[in-house]
């Protein structure tokens, strides 16, 4: 039987990230983590990590949105839009301060227990990712973050106290939010945290591919060893991966574009999730590394780890795509950690990020044909700037697009075949942006209204398209 629309069951909501929405930096016993010791930006001007607190600098994660203070405000909104699944994240730091610890912290667990109570009051089924960007801060000053083997173990006490404590309320999770964002040099600032000691703009960190691949080894031994742990002692929670899903076309039929977008593919679209899917590391790593030097450390059982480790349903972000050539003369693009260049066929966002609702359409199915289990689309949206009308309401017309061409795509996808259980657009509430540091880039259905110098009394209001995606939701995708 065909399936013509989304299926009943569908898990329609939004997504957002501690580091990015709760503030309270240093709250109830919180340590500081990495988004912690990173100043604003903008995306003329990047944003920058600092050693030390600076006093003439604005950290936007100190206060973000305020959702740990307001979170039943906020979840209530959710709820009025008919959510059916939240993506949030735990923050590490609030669990665990300095990642060393031997108890967790318990004013940190407790609060995560009043956001998944609340959730679960309206029906709303959390998704967990357990480590989105952030790690505390002084793992990196430690361990140089990831890099470290160390750090594994530390992960792995800090898994087992959030399993423990919400096992009763929280059954999907993700282990490593875009795991494969390592693969870009922004990634050892926003995912590895090898960047021990570096002061400065966040775009020149020196680039360090061996440290990146090292600690991507290592997260993804975590991120297998948590699996089977979840597995073998709660056999009621499902876990997925969460990667970047930049997918890219070859700009010419030229073979050597072919190739070359071939390789591009595999080593940021498909390398984590071949190992968290399929268990083991793919057979175009080995030249990729040995042309470039990399040379990963391995140690005694991770190759078994990473096969008993592998997940249950596969997740991603979905933002833009790019195109890749061989050929000198073509313009350049931006997009969600790797550029690529222009394809003539797509217009940009205002961050250069070029739109396609059919790549999604082609994405879904190209994962669903390679792994054959439960697909969530975990992020998706567009980063724009909103201001007010006349009449004082935010009419977000281009956001609504551009979720309505995406849910549309989608809809085709499942018409396709592919089996897909989730959509959660990002940033649901406002928030402060992973890449910049700014508020400017905004892609909530729910206003915050907090800006970029630091000024706003906080407040929320409903956009335009929170009124359009709760008929979305009401009527299951049918009424776009
Ligand atoms: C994803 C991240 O890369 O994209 C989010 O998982 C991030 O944390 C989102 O916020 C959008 O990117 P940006 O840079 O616009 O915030």
């Amino acid at each position: 039987m065909s399936k013509l629309s989304f299926p009943e069951g569908f898990l329609w909501g939004g997504a957002c990230a501690a580091n990015q929405f709760e503030g309270a930096w240093n709250v109830d016993g919180k340590g500081p983590s990495v988004p912690d010791m990173c100043t604003n930006g903008s995306h003329t001007s990047p944003k920058w990590i600092t050693v030390a607190h600076r006093a003439d600098r604005l950290y936007p994660s100190h206060e973000a949105v305020d959702f740990y203070h307001r979170y039943e405000e906020d979840i209530a909104l959710l709820a009025e839009m008919g959510f059916k699944a939240f993506r949030t994240s735990i923050s590490w730091s609030r669990i665990f301060p300095t990642g060393t610890e031997s108890e967790p912290n318990e004013k940190g667990l407790a609060f995560y227990d009043r956001v998944f109570e609340c959730c679960l009051k309206y029906g709303i089924e959390p998704i967990v990712t357990i480590s989105h960007y952030e790690m505390p801060y002084a793992l990196v000053e430690r361990f140089n973050g990831w890099e470290s083997r160390e750090t594994i173990g530390l992960f792995m006490n800090y898994c087992r106290s959030i399993f423990k404590r919400y096992s009763a309320k929280v059954k999907y999770w993700l282990t490593f939010n875009e795991i494969n964002g390592g693969i870009a040099p922004l990634g050892a600032l926003l995912s590895t945290g090898t960047i021990r000691g570096y002061e400065g703009p966040v775009t020149e960190i020196p680039d360090d591919p061996q440290s990146r691949f090292q600690a991507i080894h290592h997260q993804l031994v975590a991120s297998a060893m948590a699996v089977k742990y979840a597995h073998e002692n709660y056999p009621h929670f499902k876990l997925g991966n969460m990667n970047v899903f930049a997918a890219s076309y070859p700009l010419t039929p030229d073979p050597d574009d072919i190739i070359a977008n071939q390789k591009q593919m595999n080593m940021f679209c498909w390398f984590c999730s071949d190992i968290q899917v399929r268990g083991e590391y793919p057979h175009y790593a080995r030249r990729f590394f040995e042309e470039k030097g990399i040379d990963i450390k391995m140690a005694e059982g991770d190759r078994e780890i990473l096969r008993e480790g592998t997940v249950d349903f596969y997740t991603c972000s979905y933002y833009m795509t790019n195109c890749t050539t061989t050929h000198a003369d073509a313009g350049v693009s931006n997009g969600n950690l790797v550029g690529g260049c222009k394809n003539p066929y797509l217009k940009s966002s205002d961050w250069g990020w070029q739109i396609d609702p059919k790549g999604l359409r082609w994405s879904l199915n190209e994962i669903y044909s390679r792994y054959r289990i439960p697909i969530m689309v975990v992020e998706n949206g567009l980063g724009a700037f909103d201001k007010k009308d006349e009449d004082g309401k935010i009419n977000d017309t281009y956001r609504i697009e551009y979720l309505r061409q995406h849910i549309e795509q989608m809809k085709e996808a499942v018409r396709d075949g592919v089996d897909l259980i989730a959509y959660t657009p990002w940033g649901c509430i406002d928030l402060v942006s992973a890449s910049t540091g700014e508020m400017a880039k905004r892609y909530g259905f729910v206003f915050v209204n907090k800006f970029d110098d630091g000024s706003g009394d906080l407040s929320r209001e409903r956009k335009a398209s929170f009124y359009w995606y709760q008929k979305v939701i009401e009527s299951n995708g049918a009424e776009l």
